[in-house]
């Protein structure tokens, strides 16, 4: 089998890419481990920058966005009881962020891709990456446990394989440098079918620690809890979660609507970056490369805006033989990664509480959290981050 470009993995990074690279000509395939349904059904990211939305308009994928996704103009940050509401589009000139499920955005990349007659081979994992630093590289796979191992040539590999993937193993350990915080908390996340309780996202740090109220539809939400990374989601009752949930987030006189929850699970919090994001014609890409907390809601947005970055390199090299863009393709991306985890750095210390964080820190992070309320700097700062920085089109001259 050969290809153009050879894409480990269809999350958002490979699966963007894989339009991307279609709008110019490109040929590729992607080889997922996983089958179509579990892909479709994982629960993850809620939340897609400004251009993210207009990206996927501008791809044809935005129909289902557009009626069901929801549009928002702030965030509410809630401390001591108290709310503020942080004008986003008021301050960055009209920018919102959508509000529409990760794997809903899967489902409309996956039907359009495979309807232009798009290669995404599911239940294909792949085992090994070899010739990376020569012209003919190629990946191994294989269809099921027991399926023969099968070889994709191509032009190109990436990595869009998510943070457990092999692409990121396939850079020799001598030529990358891994950059990491674990954080002491982590979230335990619920979809509860219960009617809306608030306008926009609720993100709250209150003396019993975090808490995010979100939103999928009138009838769904979509709700966070700070918790100890290691626990065991069979200790959290649902009479357990509410109570967690009602102590973080109520305020007086309102009071969170419940419901039935119907999802429910515990994922841990870490900062990751893998320097270089490039091996020869190896490109990574995603969670394979890089991954934040989920508190600045940065990891999807930061996957597309890699794979953006790459498309653009690979067509001005099938264009115009250019080999620039693609040598610089991991200094381009780092810039923007650290912002990134920057940002979502920022948000998790100032709104989780935790043993670690001394009385000093936690006054510290309060206040943070009055400089947004009180400062347009401050305000605008964050609202920037959140809605999406632009992207910088000047490339540095050293990583
Ligand atoms: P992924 O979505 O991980 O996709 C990688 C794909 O590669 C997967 O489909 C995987 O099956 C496939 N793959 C892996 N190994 C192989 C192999 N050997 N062969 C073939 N295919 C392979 N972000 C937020 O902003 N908010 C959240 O609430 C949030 N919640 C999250 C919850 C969880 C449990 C996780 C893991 C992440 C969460 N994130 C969240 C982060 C966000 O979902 C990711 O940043 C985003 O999915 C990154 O996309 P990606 O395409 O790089 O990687
Ligand atoms: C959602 C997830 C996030 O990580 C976040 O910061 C905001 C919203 C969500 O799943 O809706």
């Amino acid at each position: 089998m050969k290809t153009q470009v050879g894409i480990v993995g269809a999350g958002p990074a490979g699966l963007f890419l894989a339009h991307l690279l279609a709008r110019d000509g490109i040929e590729a395939v992607n080889l997922e481990s996983r089958t179509r349904a579990a892909v479709e059904g994982t629960v993850r990211a809620g939340v897609l920058e400004h251009w993210v939305t207009a990206l996927m308009d501008e791809l044809g994928l935005g129909a289902r966005m557009r009626s069901e996704g929801h549009f928002h103009d702030g965030i509410t940050l809630q401390w001591n009881r108290e709310r503020f509401h942080l004008d986003m589009a008021g301050l960055t000139g009209g920018k919102r962020v959508t509000v529409y499920a990760q794997h809903e955005v899967l489902k409309d990349l996956i039907a359009a891709r495979l309807a232009a007659g798009g290669r995404i081979e599911f239940g294909a994992s792949v085992t090994a990456i070899e010739g990376a630093d020569t012209d003919a590289p190629s990946i191994r796979f294989r269809r099921g446990p027991d399926g023969a191992e099968e070889t994709l040539r191509c032009d190109f590999i990436v990595g869009a394989d998510g943070f457990h993937g092999p692409a990121r193993q396939a850079i020799p350990a001598s030529r990358r440098t891994e950059y990491q915080k674990i954080y002491p908390f982590g979230w335990l996340g619920i979809l509860t079918r219960a009617p809306l309780s608030w306008h926009e996202l609720i993100y709250a740090n209150q003396a019993d620690g975090f808490a995010l109220l979100s939103t999928r539809s009138p009838e769904v939400q979509r709700m966070y809890v700070q918790c100890d990374p290691h626990d065991d989601i069979a200790n959290w009752s649902d009479d357990r979660i509410w109570t967690e949930l009602h102590a973080r987030l109520d305020t007086d006189g309102w009071t969170l609507s419940e419901g039935a929850i119907f999802q429910k699970g515990i994922i841990p919090l870490r900062s990751f970056v893998c320097e270089p994001m490039q091996y020869g014609r190896l490109f990574i890409a995603g969670d394979a490369a890089h991954i934040v907390p989920p508190t600045g809601a940065k990891g999807l947005n930061l996957a597309v805006a890699d794979v953006l970055v790459l498309s653009r390199a690979l067509a001005a090299h099938y264009r115009d033989g250019r080999a620039d863009l693609l040598a610089s393709y991991s200094a381009t991306c780092l810039r923007r990664v650290w912002k990134g985890e920057r940002f979502s750095w920022y948000m998790t210390t100032m709104l989780h509480r935790n043993d670690e964080e001394t009385d000093f820190e936690r006054r510290i992070h309060l206040a943070d959290l009055d400089l947004v309320r009180s400062t347009r700097a401050s305000a605008l700062s964050l609202a920037e981050n959140y809605v999406g920085l632009p992207f910088d089109t000047d490339v540095p001259s050293a990583a």
